[in-house]
């Protein structure tokens, strides 16, 4: 029996939800992250121990995945995303380990899973290989995968779960770090249907194909939102900002974006004393994402419970 030489690296990514500005942020307009620190993919590579196994495998239980990485296998989603990272990284024929990849965020919920997994899988092969990557090069190889699940996803989602902070993103901009200067209490709740930001973006873009002057209205009033919700964020106005999602939120449903239940979980959570709430992320399902303060969070977060399949209380400081 060989002892494995070499132990084996974990890393963790979070999930994260968007504040302000979701597909509008796609046609180039800014749009408010946050990291959802609650909910995180781990990826696990594992040395390859023995001469007989000597080739690369991807190992995802929670979608009972076990499969080499080699030519044969590329059809997978997972697979093709993990061979893109190797790709990227110079490694497709040098690495021969394991990774083991976990995730506890609802796929195709708004919540950033696919970006998740990639970021713990390169941040995991960082730190075993020794890479040196900068978090920005991180990023950048996350986006990659990303093109390869979503088609043309704006760079929102790699970015705030790469850099596990509060972001205001803009393609072809700086990202601007944001800080409250007290926490802020948001509850991030569930309406159990899944919708995949693959078809989300293209629903989107067709209807915006098909009524030009509307959508560009429409962003334009987001982008509006976002400018406010920024200050209004940097100075913890609660209130200002509970306004503004629900504004964010009423132009999401005039486009088509929200569904009866995510409206129910919207109208549940201001009525129980919520400041504001708001489809969060691709829509069409997914998540919604309200804000209340401290001596309310309880009533809302039980009002939600009752209809939502999960709720999550999070700070964000
Ligand atoms: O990952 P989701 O489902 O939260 O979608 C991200 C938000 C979109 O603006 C709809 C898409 C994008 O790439 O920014």
């Amino acid at each position: 029996m060989v002892n494995c030489p070499v132990t084996s690296t974990t890393s963790t990514a979070p999930a994260k939800f968007i504040l302000f500005g979701e597909h509008a942020v796609v046609y180039g307009y800014p749009s408010i992250a946050c990291p959802l620190l609650q909910l995180k993919s781990t990826a696990k590579i594992t040395p390859h121990c023995s001469p007989q196994n000597n080739h690369s495998r991807i190992i995802a239980p929670d979608i009972n995945l076990v499969s080499s990485l080699d030519k044969s296998n590329r059809k997978h989603k997972l697979v093709k995303v993990i061979n893109t990272i190797l790709n990227s990284l110079n490694i497709t024929s040098t690495f021969k380990d394991s990774i083991h990849v976990v995730s506890d965020i609802p796929l195709s919920s708004g919540l950033g899973s696919s970006a998740s997994i990639s970021t713990a899988v390169i941040k995991a092969l960082n730190d075993h290989l020794n890479l040196n990557l900068t978090t920005e090069q991180i990023n950048k190889f996350v986006y990659e995968t990303e093109v390869i699940q979503h088609g043309s996803p704006s760079g929102v989602d790699n970015t705030v779960i790469a850099y596990e902070k509060p972001i205001l993103y803009q393609k072809d901009y700086p990202t601007e770090a944001l800080s409250p200067p007290v926490p802020l209490l948001f509850i991030v709740a569930n309406s159990g249907t899944p919708s995949s930001t693959f078809n989300s973006i293209n629903k989107f873009t067709k209807n915006y194909k098909n009524n030009k002057r509307v959508y560009d209205t429409a962003m334009q009033n987001i982008t509006e939102i976002v400018r406010e919700g920024k200050n209004a964020f940097n100075s913890g106005d609660y209130k200002l900002l509970g306004q503004l999602m629900n504004q964010n939120h009423e132009i999401l449903d005039a486009l088509g974006v929200t569904t009866q239940l995510t409206n129910i979980l919207v109208k549940t959570s201001l009525e129980s004393g919520a400041l504001g709430a708001k489809i969060s992320g691709a829509g069409y399902g997914g998540n919604i994402v309200a804000i209340t303060e401290k001596e309310h969070y309880q009533e809302v977060s039980s009002a939600l419970a009752k209809i939502s399949s999960h709720t999550i209380i999070t700070q964000i400081s």
